[in-house]
């Protein structure tokens, strides 16, 4: 089975962080574009959107094919996910299930609306998304958070997502016989 990365970014932040969540599980990424906040009227198209409660129009390049479950992600505008990201989850019926959520935002601090954005879209046991500030993306003390949700992923797929690469095990040296090395090194 397989599981894709879809992600919401304008100015390039939530993209890094899915990118690192996929050198992390080996998952895909693909991209929600929305026309309407693009060009140079684009920022205030954002803008009246998020305020306005508007969701615009968006395709998902590439398409999300044949994954079988989702990990979405885009910033947060004014307290709530973008509405790119608002438009994707509105037409979560129809989209495999999502299993992982990652957020970026500017400033810490109360008043966020994104459990409740989650809630309305995918229920009561929307996944607890991965929340980092902006600047924290780039930096290498994120790696571990990034690790972590990575594992939280793989549990909550397994042994549904087949494409997530696992740990590799070493096999147990067999009883009674003592591993030979010989002298030129090739076992
Ligand atoms: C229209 C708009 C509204 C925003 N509102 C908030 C906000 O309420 N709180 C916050 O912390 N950051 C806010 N930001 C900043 C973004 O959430 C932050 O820079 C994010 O990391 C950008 O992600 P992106 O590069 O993937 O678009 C806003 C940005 C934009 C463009």
């Amino acid at each position: 089975m397989t599981a894709r990365i879809v992600v919401y970014s304008l100015t390039g932040v939530t993209r890094r962080l899915a990118q690192r969540l996929s050198g992390e599980t080996g998952m895909p990424v693909s991209e929600i574009r929305c026309p309407a906040h693009a060009g140079p009227l684009g920022l205030l198209r954002a803008v009246r959107d998020a305020i306005l409660g508007r969701v615009p129009e968006i395709e998902v390049v590439p398409p999300i094919g044949a994954a079988e479950a989702l990990v979405v992600g885009g910033p947060a505008w004014f307290g709530r996910l973008a509405p790119p990201l608002r438009k994707l989850l509105s037409q979560a019926r129809r989209l495999p299930p999502v299993v992982g959520v990652i957020v970026t935002r500017a400033h810490a601090g109360s008043g966020y609306r994104i459990e409740r954005d989650l809630a309305s879209f995918l229920g009561a046991h929307a996944p607890g998304p991965l929340v980092l500030l902006s600047h924290e993306v780039g930096q290498p003390e994120a790696r571990g958070r990034v690790r972590d949700y990575a594992d939280s992923l793989r549990e909550r797929l397994t042994p549904r997502a087949a494409n997530l690469p696992r740990p590799p095990v070493s096999p147990a040296p067999r009883r009674g016989r003592v591993p030979v090395t010989r002298r030129d090194g090739s076992g």
